[in-house]
């Protein structure tokens, strides 16, 4: 029999995108490898424990047969924690029927555009920002319409001209990270209620992906769904993996309107069944429980960031905001680059793995660069390094770029 001429795939996977950021580790790991020291700044993920409590409490709940399928939306317990636990801190009233409960935050990306976009659906989402969105957005068969963010004062802000722009009649879906990924930009309160009356006038429906929300150094979060009129057309993306270092035990939960949270259940359904029964009690201990584990994660991460944005600053044609929430830091390299006569990103992120060994990703692992995008930006993590490592990666980033 001969080979087939054409290739077995659907079409839609030729639009499936990625997180790009995954061949940034192994590209690390191979230098690594090769037996050099490697600094790294490109994961976003914690290289601190989970709490003790937690973990416990996951063992308690296998030896107590919390081992068999359990409700598609999420135990009870999980679903009534998390309506109290977000409601209160959102100041929105929430019961456990606005929960679906799922495996991971990101899940829930899916979910919200499974449900709300039919095909031809215009989406606005950021970029830079967090890959699967774009990814999600072209697989379904939506139109991606990405917004980008200006520098200001103290950090980044939203191109509010550009979302403006971008609204077109076929507009339905609004994707907003705040406390956002990967700038660590924050929007302050004016920026919040700008967006909700666009999304009202428009009448857009909203993902307000919180994964960051609890990861915040001094202030308070404020939640787009706690607006008049938003509660109704938002839906939280939450996920336990940031705040109680959980990432790779995959547990978080979409929270939003009843009429939207019941297909998304029957989604899981179809899916994954239901999120893995005894990572759910974890997650009520999370919840419930003892916080100073949470709490020393975030004395943890404020202390690093200190010493890398002091030290980022310090390098000849870089600069950087200290933001207040998430881990991440996004420092204008423009300088640098011009320095160093680098054209490419990858030239910059190549030099700088070979030769100082620090390892980052760049703008463009969170999104084409947008119309009349001129600045350079890379994207620092610090929650995968100890400050110790930060302090002589940074050092040695210092050396190489004078
Ligand atoms: C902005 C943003 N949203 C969602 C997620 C997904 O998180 P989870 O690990 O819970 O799937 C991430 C993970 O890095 C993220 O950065």
């Amino acid at each position: 029999m001969s080979a087939p001429s054409t290739s077995p795939l659907a079409e839609r996977v030729g639009r499936l995108g990625t997180e790009t950021a995954f061949a940034v580790s192994a590209e690390a790991s191979e230098w690594k490898s090769f037996g050099h020291t490697v600094y790294p700044f490109h994961l976003g993920d914690l290289d601190l424990p989970t709490p003790e409590n937690v973990v416990e409490a996951a063992f308690r709940a296998i030896r107590a047969g919390k081992t068999g399928y359990c409700p598609n939306a999420g135990i009870p317990e999980l679903r009534e924690a998390l309506a109290a636990d977000v409601g209160a801190s959102r100041g929105v009233a929430y019961e456990a029927d606005n929960v679906a409960v799922q495996p991971g935050g990101k899940p829930v990306i899916e979910k919200f555009l499974l449900t709300l976009m039919d095909p031809g659906d215009e989406v606005l989402y950021p970029s830079p920002g967090f890959p699967i969105y774009e990814s999600q957005i072209e697989f379904l068969g939506g139109v991606p319409k990405p917004y980008g963010f200006v520098p200001g004062e103290s950090n980044f802000l939203l191109d509010f001209d550009a979302i403006e722009a971008a609204i077109t009649p076929r507009s339905r879906l609004l994707i907003f990270n705040n406390l956002h990924n990967p700038t660590g930009a924050e929007s302050a309160e004016e920026e919040i209620e700008a967006l909700a009356r666009l999304a009202r006038k428009h009448d857009l429906y909203v993902l307000a992906d919180e994964a960051y929300w609890d990861v915040r150094y001094s202030g308070r979060s404020k939640s787009i769904a706690s607006l008049p009129g938003m509660k109704e057309r938002t839906v939280i993306l939450y996920t336990f993996s940031k705040k109680y270092a959980m990432t790779g035990w995959r547990l978080g939960a979409a929270i939003g309107p009843k009429e939207i949270i019941a297909p998304i259940a029957t989604l899981n359904v179809n899916q994954e069944s239901c999120t893995t029964h005894f990572i759910q009690w974890a997650g009520v201990e999370a919840l419930t429980g003892d916080q100073s584990g949470a709490e020393e994660i975030i004395g943890i991460l404020k202390d690093r960031r200190d010493v890398a944005v002091d030290l980022l600053n310090e390098i000849p044609g870089v600069t950087c905001y200290r933001p207040e929430a998430t881990f991440y830091l996004f420092p204008d390299v423009t300088g640098l680059m011009e320095h160093k006569g680098f054209e490419t990103y990858d030239q910059l992120r190549r030099a700088a793995l070979e030769q100082a060994g620090v390892s980052f990703c760049t703008r463009l692992h969170f999104g084409r660069a947008l119309p009349g995008e001129e600045r350079r930006y890379v994207r620092f993590a610090y929650s995968g390094i100890s400050t110790d490592l930060i302090r002589e990666g940074l050092g040695k980033l210092k050396e190489w770029a004078l």
